[in-house]
């Protein structure tokens, strides 16, 4: 049992296949392009593939990815060298903490997109991820953290583990299926445990590879921790895609 975007995990290697047919971030991008001004500067924590990373640069925006996962950012590091070098060049790549962070330099956006703030506990974890949004903020900056909804993740009942939930031709003959193999949700606190299994298929359905990884989701109140670093609620909650929100905060 791996935990999500080890190394030789199959959700790192088939990130991207996943996250084009989830229909719950669309619209993501465009919200984050519309925080910093033209050409800006955007720090994104947990930046993972590259995904958010590479479309705000194409959009003229200089962006900084940090990451924790060598795997994660393994896959990044290849996507911006497969990009036109002026938008390449518009991409920074760094491994690192977002509970942990000081780059010693100001954004004029930091964003955290994909549930990435959920991976930590909500506790000193967040406390600590908004301070490093927060220290990497002009006044007036602003900080977007896409957190999942605590009622759509409670609502997500038993798994059914023989069916797969999500059956994706990979254009080589092979398959990739998703099965959630375990699920549970405690709260309080709001945590949502589950067990994804990744598997491979070959031309003629053999399971020919496995991947049970271990994925969890802290779910709180981000208000009070945002507060706690200097940061206001700048809009209500941008609902996206029907499992969770955009919270934009303000530095005061
Ligand atoms: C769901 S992915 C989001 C990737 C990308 N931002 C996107 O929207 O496609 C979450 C990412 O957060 C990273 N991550 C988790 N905890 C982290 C931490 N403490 N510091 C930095 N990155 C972290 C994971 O390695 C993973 O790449």
């Amino acid at each position: 049992m791996r935990p999500y975007y080890a190394d030789g995990g199959l959700s790192a290697a088939f990130y991207d296949v996943v996250t084009a047919a989830d229909a719950t971030l669309a619209g993501d991008v465009e919200l984050y392009a519309g925080l910093p001004p033209a050409g800006g500067a955007v720090l994104e924590l947990g930046t993972g593939s590259g995904r958010v990373a590479q479309a705000l640069a194409e959009r003229g925006l200089r962006v900084t990815g940090v990451d924790i996962a060598p795997a994660m950012l393994a896959r990044a590091e290849a996507r911006r060298a497969a990009l036109p070098p002026e938008v390449a060049g518009r991409i920074e790549l760094k491994r690192g903490d977002m509970t942990a962070l000081d780059l010693k330099r100001t954004f004029d956006a930091v964003i955290c997109p994909f549930f990435t703030l959920a991976h930590v506990p909500a506790g000193a974890a967040w406390k600590n991820a908004f301070a490093v949004a927060a220290r990497h903020l002009p006044p007036g900056g602003l900080a977007a953290f896409h957190l999942p909804r605590l009622e759509v993740m409670r609502g997500l009942g038993p798994v059914n583990a023989a069916v797969p939930v999500m059956d994706q031709a990979l254009g080589d003959g092979r398959r990739l299926l998703l099965f959630v193999k375990e699920r549970s949700f405690r709260a309080p606190p709001g945590r949502l445990d589950q067990v994804i299994e990744y598997a491979l298929a070959d031309a003629a359905g053999r399971i020919v590879e496995r991947s049970p990884e271990r994925l969890s989701y802290w779910m709180a109140d981000p208000e009070p921790f945002a507060a706690a670093a200097g940061l206001v609620l700048d809009r209500p909650p941008q609902p996206l895609g029907g499992a969770g929100d955009v919270w934009v905060f303000r530095k005061a």
